[in-house]
């Protein structure tokens, strides 16, 4: 009998030992397992919470700016002015100058994709729209021999989102465009610059006119040079604006005056100076 009670003993002592180490067991398991998910979370959760704040909420604790809408921006009429008010063009880019001057080159084919209001806007810009107002003085994004201004901005569209085709004047202080004809000119206007097809393929072709009268009034002779070396200008605008948009263009000066005037319809005292294409090149 004392033998039997001294075995059960002994097996309650060997299964108080077992349960100890089992819950010793079980609570490291535990704590290492916790660790674990600790880690992973702190891990998955800081990174998480990076991404969030690196993609949504800046240092500065306010919303990143949205990019403007690329295409959908339509063109109201102002009845008043009979004009197409374009949208505000933007006054900054992801572009440096110099990355423009490096990548620019002359482009002459074009694809088949329209451009938006917003790139037309901001070609028409460019070339030589108000980058200043001071009292009843503005000032253009091309300079300009005594701010005489002799040189006039016409697009010649053809695949322009929200604008049917034809030939528009770029009216300078609205940021308008007055229509001049409503019908599809390039072909005219290709068989005008000797057949150069980059005229009939793009969606857009600027045109730039020159009233010499406003510069010769003032300078004489020589504000027949002053103009020629403003257009310069405004191609120059019109090369670097394309570029920083990832649209390209070509400046043509290989035209017949009188027929260049006459498919754009351009008053007596207007001459054709340079036609620039621009769009999505290959
Ligand atoms: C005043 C002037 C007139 C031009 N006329 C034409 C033209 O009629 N057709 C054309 O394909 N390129 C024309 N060009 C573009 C030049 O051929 C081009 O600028 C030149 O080949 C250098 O290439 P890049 O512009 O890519 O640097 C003209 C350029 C200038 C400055």
């Amino acid at each position: 009998m004392g033998g039997l009670m001294k075995g059960f003993c002994t097996l309650a002592r060997v299964l108080v030992v077992l349960c100890c180490f089992t819950l010793l067991v079980a609570a490291l398991v535990a704590c290492a397992g916790a660790g674990t998910a600790d880690s992973e979370t702190a891990a998955g959760g800081g990174t998480a919470s990076e991404e969030i704040s690196a993609e949504t909420v800046p240092e500065d604790g306010v919303a990143l700016e949205e990019q403007p809408p690329q295409s959908g921006v339509p063109l109201v009429w102002d009845e008043d002015l009979s004009l197409y008010l374009l949208p505000s063009p933007r006054k900054s880019g992801e572009v440096s100058v110099e990355e423009a001057l490096a990548g620019r080159r002359s482009q002459r084919v074009f694809t088949d994709e329209p451009l938006t209001a917003l790139q037309l806007s901001q070609m028409m810009w460019a070339a030589n729209g108000v980058s200043s107002t001071s009292g009843q003085r503005t000032l253009r994004t091309a300079p300009s021999a005594g701010a005489t201004f002799p040189l006039t901005i016409y697009a010649v569209v053809g695949n322009v989102e929200g604008l049917q085709p034809g030939v528009y004047r770029y009216a300078v202080y609205a940021h308008g465009l007055q229509p001049v004809s409503d019908s599809d000119v390039r072909a005219h206007l290709r068989s005008a610059a000797l057949g150069q097809s980059m005229v009939e393929n793009a969606p857009l072709t600027i045109a730039i006119a020159a009233d010499f009268s406003k510069t010769t009034d003032r300078y004489g002779e020589r504000g027949i040079m002053y103009t020629h070396m403003e257009v310069g200008h405004v191609g120059q605008n019109i090369y670097l604006q394309a570029e920083a948009l990832g649209l390209g263009t070509c400046a043509i000066g290989a035209f017949t005056d009188d027929r260049v005037g006459n498919v754009l319809q351009l008053p007596a005292n207007e001459v054709p100076l340079y036609l620039m294409p621009v769009g999505h090149y290959r």
